[in-house]
């Protein structure tokens, strides 16, 4: 009986204690989301003056972004994308992107030019995943114009600068296989890792997928050790 109810005592206690830490994760994904402008401790990256460009770059809630914007966005997603996604099991769908974009939880960095033209832009998301506290970006995307001239690079650089100072764990996002260049840009020139949580490491259905996650550790989630997944959806299956 008193080994019985010892045990019973240790779990409530453990339950209490995963509560409490779900309850702070939850509380760093809110505090980042209340914020006005991430960026605004940053005013040296606002500016991207290198390599034949001049843009200036904002990080706005979809919320407060020009409609037009959005669409913007969303049409150079399409260009860029709906092939790959077709060569997925995913496929191309329009309506889930659209929602998917405007959703209000999207966070959008993007980047001008002089006349004001979009030309670049990354869609985040603070958010949790398998417990932790992740900056999630869901898109970076530029015109074909403004590559390999160091702005995507940059805009990632801003994205773990903004997760850095709001306290998240890691960056993570979705990269297909087969879309070679943004493979290597991750891994290879950005030094990104396979998540824990990529179908690859599932040991399953790996190979049948067509995508991996790839992440990258902030300075608050480098000394993680013997981590439990607490949360989120931690499949690492396609289906
Ligand atoms: C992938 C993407 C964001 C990269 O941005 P970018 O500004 O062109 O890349 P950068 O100039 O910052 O590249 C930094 C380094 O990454 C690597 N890299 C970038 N693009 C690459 C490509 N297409 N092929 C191979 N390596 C590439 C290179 O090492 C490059 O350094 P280098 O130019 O000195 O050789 C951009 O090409 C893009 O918007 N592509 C279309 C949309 C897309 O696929 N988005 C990613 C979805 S997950």
């Amino acid at each position: 009986m008193g080994r019985k109810s010892n045990r019973a005592k240790e779990k409530k206690e453990k339950r209490k204690e995963e509560r409490a830490a779900m309850d702070a994760v939850c509380a760093k994904v809110d505090a980042a989301n209340k914020l006005d402008d991430p960026l605004a401790a940053f005013p040296v990256f606002k500016k991207y003056d290198r390599n034949g460009l001049n843009l200036q770059i904002e990080c706005k809630r979809v919320s407060t972004l020009n409609p037009l914007s959005v669409e913007w966005a969303y049409e150079l997603t399409r260009a860029n994308m709906q092939t790959l996604y077709e060569q997925s099991e995913w496929g191309w769908k329009e309506r889930e992107k659209r929602d998917e974009m405007k959703d209000e939880r999207a966070w959008y960095l993007l980047a001008r030019d002089s006349d004001s033209a979009p030309v670049a832009f990354s869609h985040f998301r603070f958010d949790v995943e398998c417990g932790e506290e992740v900056l999630y970006c869901y898109e970076v995307q530029l015109e074909s114009r403004v590559r390999r001239k160091g702005l995507g690079k940059f805009l990632i650089q801003i994205l773990q600068l903004i997760a850095n100072s709001t306290q998240m764990k890691k960056v993570m996002l979705t990269v297909f296989k087969h879309n070679h260049g943004a493979y290597q840009f991750f891994r290879e020139a950005l030094q990104f890792e396979i998540d824990d949580t990529s179908p690859s490491m599932s040991g399953c259905c790996g190979d049948d997928c067509s995508y991996e996650i790839l992440s990258r550790r902030t300075k608050h989630g480098e000394a993680v050790t013997g981590h439990t997944h607490g949360g989120g959806h931690c499949g690492g299956c396609c289906h």
